[in-house]
């Protein structure tokens, strides 16, 4: 970069000081009622919006990929592949977000005829709550308020190789079915191998979709962890010898799986001497068992506290579980509170705590230093470890 002089830098600051002025000595007095930046935020983030389900397929054994367009048939909200959207129901008597994967791609959401975004929801294995409510109740034709997009895990040429190997286990694959859908169609310019890990054959989600995807740019790879005598393909789990055979000689790693591969792979990952910028995780989610983390007090564990909540000048007195998140403990009193990740990072559930203790999950920390020192917890990562006071938004 060339750096001027002195008075080349004061002289350049002054005309553009002058042709300023011009500017305002010529423009109209009347006001002008445009406001293009508030249109263009409005089109990416236009808020919570019913959408509603114009098809629901089975795709895997154990998955369903559910389908939403607007009311009015418009388009929706760009995205990149590999975002989210957050889904929120009142089931019973609680209101309860969840974060979803898109496993459509970008440019159906903004296609001529019919634009929709798909997400696909895995049952779960007995201990699931919203998924199984999905599963078993959503219908086409229901509505559902929808918020999207959020998320960082996503393509970006300016910071990622032009070789993405995605390391995906179980449900974990929406994202880059996304990301496959978009490469095929040749809207985004990249190569995308995809290691995908499952216990059966069984459990593979989105299968045929993802074949009839697969070509110069696309390429998917199944890997088995279980014994199936009869697979031909990769066995194992998504090892370092894997990851490095399926490598080019500048490759991104995308992650995104279940909790427990997390772990395992950022140990696989290290013996490899792939750069830091390199490796991309999609976030934790919500913490499966928090008594499990290092520092968790485990005499707390079964114990239920009172959480009183203020919003504005009201006050609601409601029980909160040490083992769950402040956010679980408001959507089972069915007080409003909003969410994104579930996993602290992107701030949507940042809540003021006025008195108490409470724990924070190690994994899922996104506080920045100032809340910190102010005494803002995110409620989705923050778990009681005493009677609490909160204040939270009216929603
Ligand atoms: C970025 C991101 C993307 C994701 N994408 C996908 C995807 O594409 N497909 C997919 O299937 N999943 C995806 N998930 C996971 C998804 O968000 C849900 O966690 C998953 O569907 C399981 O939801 P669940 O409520 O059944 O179980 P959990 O999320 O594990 O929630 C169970 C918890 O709900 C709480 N609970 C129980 N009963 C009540 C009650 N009455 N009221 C209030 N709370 C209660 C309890 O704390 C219980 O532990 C994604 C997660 C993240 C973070
Ligand atoms: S929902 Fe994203 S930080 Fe809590």
């Amino acid at each position: 970069m060339k750096v001027k002089n002195f008075l080349q830098d004061v002289s350049g600051a002054s005309r553009v000081t002058r042709a300023r002025l011009k500017a305002f000595e010529q423009a109209s007095p009347a006001l002008d009622g445009t406001d293009p930046i508030g249109e263009a935020a409005r089109t990416w983030h236009p808020g919570p919006a019913e959408l509603i389900i114009t098809q629901i397929r089975d795709t895997g054994k154990t998955a369903k990929t559910i389908r939403f367009a607007r009311p009015d048939g418009g388009k929706l909200p760009p995205f990149y592949a590999g975002q989210y959207m957050v889904l929120t129901f009142c089931i019973g008597s609680s209101i309860v977000s969840r974060p979803y994967s898109i496993s459509s791609a970008p440019w159906q959401a903004r296609q001529d005829q019919d634009p929709f975004v798909e997400i696909t929801v895995r049952r779960s294995r007995g201990d699931g709550f919203v998924c199984d409510y999905i599963h078993e109740n959503l219908k086409p034709g229901d509505t559902v308020v929808c918020d999207l997009a959020y998320g960082q895990f996503y393509y970006e040429p300016l910071r990622d190789a032009r070789h993405v190997l995605a390391l995906a286990g179980g449900v974990g694959i929406t994202p880059f079915a996304s990301m496959a859908k978009e490469i095929a169609a040749g809207k985004m310019d990249c190569d995308l191998t995809i290691l995908y890990g499952s216990v059966s054959s069984d459990d593979i989600l989105l299968k045929e979709e993802l074949e009839a995807l697969e070509g110069d740019h696309v390429k998917v790879v199944h890997v088995l962890s279980g014994e199936d005598p009869s697979w031909q393909g990769e066995r194992g789990f998504l090892t370092a010898e894997l990851i490095r055979r399926y490598s080019r000689e500048d490759t991104s790693c995308f992650i995104c799986g279940p909790q427990a591969m997390y772990r395992f792979l950022r140990e696989e990952l290290k013996s490899l001497s792939i750069p830091r910028r390199r490796i991309r995780f999609e976030v934790f989610g919500q913490a499966r068992d928090i008594t499990s983390f290092e520092g968790y007090p485990a005499e707390l564990s079964g114990k239920t506290f009172r959480l009183s909540v203020w919003r504005g000048i009201h006050e609601d007195v409601i029980p909160a579980r040490a083992d769950e998140s402040i956010a679980t403990a408001l959507e089972r009193a069915g007080i409003r509170i909003r969410t994104g990740c579930r996993s602290g990072e992107c701030g949507l559930c940042r809540t003021k705590v006025l008195a108490g203790s409470f724990y924070v999950c190690p994994e899922g920390d996104g506080r920045r230093a100032a809340d910190k020192d102010f005494n803002y917890v995110h409620a989705c990562s923050a778990y009681p470890t005493g009677d609490l006071k909160i204040k939270i938004p009216i929603l």
